[in-house]
């Protein structure tokens, strides 16, 4: 039986999953959401389909939820849904499952887990990393028993206060903290081009002096947590902290690969 595992990360924690998911499905494939041309329809006759992602606020990436839009399935598969997220989930799940269902596409579970938040704004401490990672580790396995045996569960449904709370959180972070208005500090920055090369949606050009930021950003974070000088960080917030986080069990030569 042929799985295919969707994903999207910045900072590998969606990738830690995906890429556990595949050590135990014989004959599976990884496939990067930030790889594919959405313009395209995605056409797949994969008998067991993953779709993996962390939680924005609230609610899907928006190349997910693109995706999502585009998938074109064959053979009636069984198909599974995984967040993961630092603190709540809100109604990432749910949206997932309205939009695929609104294209008669069933969705036969979802799952989640917790796993170390790259939000900065609510770092996760240092002390908590290791016990949450493990429990993930643990929570994983048992999830990938469910997935074996091509397990079903209740979908979940949306809430309107996780919908409200979603709207604020996305305005806040965009308009007031400038999420996606990322910016390079020229002090810092000495052009080493990794910026560049671990964006999984291409949206950071190289130049002679210093990279360039597009307006393509899905406020993944990976540049500024992989930054070796610590030159990325938002346009109108100075946090306070230096907080850089990417998923330990995960090198950064996998997610060059992305
Ligand atoms: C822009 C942004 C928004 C986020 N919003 C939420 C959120 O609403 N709830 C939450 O629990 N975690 C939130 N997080 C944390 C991520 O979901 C979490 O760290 C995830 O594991 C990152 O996955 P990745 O390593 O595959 O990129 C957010 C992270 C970012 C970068």
């Amino acid at each position: 039986m042929h799985t295919e595992l969707y994903y999207f990360s910045g900072t590998g924690n969606t990738y830690y999953i995906a890429k556990k998911i595949a050590n135990s499905f014989p004959d599976s494939k990884l496939i990067a959401i930030g790889s594919l041309d959405l313009e395209l329809p995605i056409k797949t006759d994969a008998q067991n389909i993953g779709i993996l992602f962390p939680v924005y606020f609230y609610d899907a990436p928006k190349i997910v939820k693109r995706f999502l839009e585009k998938i074109e399935l064959s053979n009636n598969p069984y198909v599974f849904l995984i967040a993961n997220y630092g603190g709540g989930a809100g109604n990432a799940l749910a949206n997932c499952v309205t939009i695929l269902k609104s294209r008669h596409i069933e969705v036969s579970t979802t799952m989640s887990f917790t796993l170390p938040d790259n939000s900065i704004i609510f770092p996760t401490p240092e002390e908590k990393m290791t016990p949450m990672l493990e429990k993930a580790d643990h929570e994983i396995e048992k999830a990938i028993h469910a997935l074996q045996n091509q397990e079903q569960s209740d979908l979940p449904s949306k809430k309107l206060g996780a919908h409200l709370v979603s709207k604020l959180m996305l305005k806040y972070s965009t308009d007031y903290l400038g999420f996606n208005a990322l910016k390079i500090s020229e002090d810092k920055c000495t052009n080493c081009g990794l910026c560049s090369k671990i964006c999984p949606v291409n949206n950071i050009a190289t130049s002679a002096t210093y990279p360039q930021m597009n307006h393509n950003c899905e406020m993944c974070f990976a540049c500024l947590h992989h930054c070796p000088e610590e030159a990325i960080r938002f346009k109108h917030m100075k946090p306070k902290t230096n907080y850089q986080y990417t998923n330990p069990n995960v090198k950064l030569k996998e997610l060059l690969q992305i």
